[in-house]
């Protein structure tokens, strides 16, 4: 975990970026030689990295970016400001369904969610809701939201 200390995009982009990029080069990813690198940074100022993860029992892999918020997660991160994923690709991939609901876990109205081509050729930014309309929402564990 590292602080920064940036509340300019473009600026928050770039180091968002190098830190992805660097967690990238630990990717476990032996059965898909698919290297992701991913860097969180939360709402408090504290970034957090992650790469995918692989296992021999293929299903129990585990991206980067789901690596990267649970880190930030396990560090008290609850309110995410920006999630950055990076590959090499031609063009930026998007997050898969689960990391998308892992993301909305800890999302705001404000969370930038960018992915990026490690090439730095092109980006692609959206919200939580544009990544997963209508996801599962917390709330409907309050109180207030339960019948009884
Ligand atoms: N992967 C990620 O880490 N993030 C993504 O956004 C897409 C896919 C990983 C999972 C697996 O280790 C490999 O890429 C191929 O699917």
């Amino acid at each position: 975990m590292s602080t920064i200390d940036t509340a300019h995009t473009a600026e928050l982009r770039e180091i968002l970026f190098q830190k992805a990029c660097e967690a990238r080069q630990n990717a476990y990813a032996p059965y898909s030689h698919f290297q992701v690198g991913a860097a969180v940074y939360t709402a408090d100022g504290t970034l957090h990295v992650g790469a995918n993860i692989e296992n021999a029992s293929y299903g129990l892999s585990c991206c980067a970016e789901r690596v990267a918020l649970f880190a930030a997660a396990a560090q008290g991160m609850r309110q995410l400001h920006t999630l950055l994923v990076a590959a090499d690709t031609r063009e930026p991939v998007s997050l898969c369904g689960a990391c998308r609901q892992v993301a909305a876990e800890f999302a705001t109205e404000h969370t930038v969610i960018i992915c990026a081509t490690v090439a730095g050729s092109a980006y692609k930014t959206w919200g939580i809701e544009e990544l997963l309309p209508q996801f599962f929402h917390k709330d409907a564990f309050h109180k207030d939201a339960l019948r009884k």
